[in-house]
């Protein structure tokens, strides 16, 4: 039986052996990019790559990233949705293309050397074509080379076989490959077109031709592009003969762990204790994973931290369901680090941090949950006095909103007073809430998947003024703590324990203005991580670099490991203004600056 760890290694080794140089799965925290929350696919770090910057380890490239993925998590649940996932991907830029992308993933899932899948049980999809690119008759010759038969490869439209990571940025038509799950062997004429509930998709392979600018605008980008992404946990489940990850050892450990905490709970026995328990088992998985990152997240009521509470919460409450009435993450949590420290060190690092985060977060929640039963029982009195035993919406909705009560629990409480609640009032009132929070959280989708607009650039190379700057103003302790840039502004944290003064900040200010009054030129070298350091360039601590980086240097001011990409010289920036200067956290500073 090959295991995921297995699994994992077997691939990059595989594209090793074709020419491919690995690099490290990145951050599930994107730096730079505040479009999106999470890194949601493989290919997201290496956006700028696929747009035409160079990368340095060359152009052949494989990797294994952790993923999180929660817009559908109140689906999560079912035997094949995870909120947390591996990727492993390989990419071409610009060196080969459909041909050679199809042999390379139909070889490594064949041959014997390699995964030794059955062929009969594989089936393919390509682009059916549409007015953005042609019917992809030339993928669907490059599978009939190695093999697939005629009637395994269905034609499907870009509903199917068109993949982009966001509204814009890097896309194209794609090939997807599938496994058979209908038991036995599939019958003839049998594929995703024609019965698409018996096949698993378990690897996308993605032709990136395309930059999608806007809704109406789709541009050819320098070089033809492979990104495949293959999922790990899909791909462990056939390996190992199931139908379900949930039955696989990437998830029976955790599993058992949180059916010792449900009091030895058989997993197995009840369809709706068993969905409880692969809730509870895919959202501490996530949870540890987005603890346990090098950049962290606490639950908090905002953004990436309030994906994690309501990650946590929701498996809190489904803990209920299983009987379990106080604190009990930190078991199966410990499962997790203990099992995926092999891939990523990281979580085993953050051992008493992930542990301290989930138990804090228990309690709290715990104690949300007294208040609202407290407040339901202070309503009741009033509650009982209605003769048809309804709790009305807006009340059940005054709970869950002041109080952070879930309705479900409302309605357990209400029909221990044989009640029920009037729900679809409750749910108008969450939607027309749900409408003003989203008006919010789409602010975040703006400008789709990494921007790198010219605005976005310059306010890059800004960033890398600004650190020197302060570095040279306040001291060389300054040491980058976070960045996140919009087109309207820059936001850089960093390590200094007193606020900075208005003169010093005016230093500052004035230092990058004349970095820019100087038209310094910006230039790139690669070179390997150690001669970089060596050189004098600043690198992030604690990130994971690759062996080659890319060095930045703006005339003799600034030279920093950065991914780039920059403007050619400083004098294109304009003007550069410090906004606000405030605390960020315990020994960390927040400027917002703007450039004008
Ligand atoms: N980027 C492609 C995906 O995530 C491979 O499916």
């Amino acid at each position: 039986m090959i295991t995921s760890n297995e699994l994992r290694r077997k691939y990059i080794d595989f594209f090793k052996s074709k020419g491919h140089a690995e690099i490290s799965g990145k951050s599930l925290i994107p730096e730079n990019d505040p479009t999106v929350l999470f890194t949601t696919a493989g290919m997201h770090p290496l956006v700028p790559y696929l747009l035409g910057e160079p990368h340095p380890a060359g152009k052949r490239l494989t990797d294994y990233q952790k993923c999180v993925r929660t817009g559908d998590i109140d689906e999560v649940g079912d035997p094949a949705h995870l909120t947390c996932f591996e990727m492993l991907g390989n990419w071409s830029l610009g060196d080969y293309f459909k041909k050679e992308s199809i042999a390379f993933s139909y070889e490594f899932l064949i041959s014997k050397d390699w995964l030794a899948l059955d062929p009969r049980m594989i089936s393919v999809t390509v682009f059916a074509g549409d007015e953005n690119a042609p019917r992809d008759e030339d993928s669907a010759g490059f599978w009939k080379a190695v093999g697939m038969p005629e009637d395994r490869i269905a034609y499907l439209p870009a509903s199917d076989n068109w993949w982009a990571a966001g509204p814009t940025g890097p896309c194209g038509p794609d090939t997807e490959i599938f496994f058979w799950v209908g038991g036995g062997l599939p019958p003839a004429g049998s594929n995703k077109g024609t019965d698409p509930g018996n096949w698993m998709e378990i690897w996308n392979n993605v032709f990136m031709q395309f930059n999608r600018v806007d809704e109406k605008t789709l541009v050819k980008l320098p070089a033809q592009n492979v990104d495949t992404g293959m999922g790990l946990e899909r791909t462990t489940t056939i390996l190992q003969g199931k139908t379900s990850v949930y039955q696989t050892e990437v998830f029976q450990p955790i599993i058992a762990a949180i059916c010792a905490s449900a009091g030895g709970y058989v997993y197995g026995a009840d369809p709706e204790k068993d969905r409880s328990v692969r809730i509870v088992a895919d959202h501490i998985r996530s949870s540890t994973f987005i603890i346990g990152d090098p950049k962290g997240v606490l639950p908090s009521n905002v953004g990436a931290g309030y994906v994690l509470r309501r990650l946590l919460r929701r498996a809190i409450r489904h803990g209920r369901k299983l009987g379990i009435e106080g604190s009990f993450l930190s078991g199966p949590a410990t499962v997790v680090i203990d099992n995926f420290q092999l891939a990523y060190p990281e979580l085993a690092d953050n051992r008493a941090k992930i542990l301290e985060a989930l138990v804090a977060e228990e309690n709290k929640f715990l104690e949300t949950l007294k208040t609202g039963e407290h407040e339901f029982e202070k309503m009741l009195p009033n509650l009982l006095k209605n003769p048809q035993k309804i709790m009305s919406g807006r009340l059940a909705f005054k709970l869950y909103d002041t109080y952070g009560f879930p309705i479900e629990l409302t309605e357990e409480l209400a029909a221990e007073s044989g009640m029920k609640v009037n729900r679809e009032e409750f749910d108008e009132a969450f939607k027309k809430h749900q409408e003003l929070s989203r008006a919010g959280a789409d602010q975040l989708f703006k400008g789709g998947l990494a921007d790198h607009s010219e605005v976005s650039t310059k306010y890059h190379t800004a960033t890398h003024l600004l650190q020197e700057a302060l570095t040279r103003v306040l001291g060389p302790h300054i040491a980058q703590k976070g960045s996140n840039i919009t087109t309207e502004r820059l936001r850089f944290d960093f390590s200094h324990t007193a606020p900075v003064t208005k003169e010093e900040l005016e230093k500052v200010e004035a230092l990058v203005n004349e970095q820019i009054a100087r038209d310094l030129p910006v230039t790139m070298e690669i070179m390997k991580l150690e001669e970089a350091k060596a050189s004098g360039a600043r690198a992030l601590f604690g990130e994971k670099y690759e062996e080659n980086v890319k060095v930045y240097t703006m005339g003799d001011f600034s030279k920093e490991v950065c991914g780039g990409p920059h403007v050619e010289r400083t004098g294109l920036l304009g003007k550069f203004r410090i906004q606000k200067e405030q605390s960020s956290a315990a020994g960390v500073r927040r400027i917002y600056a703007v450039l004008e």
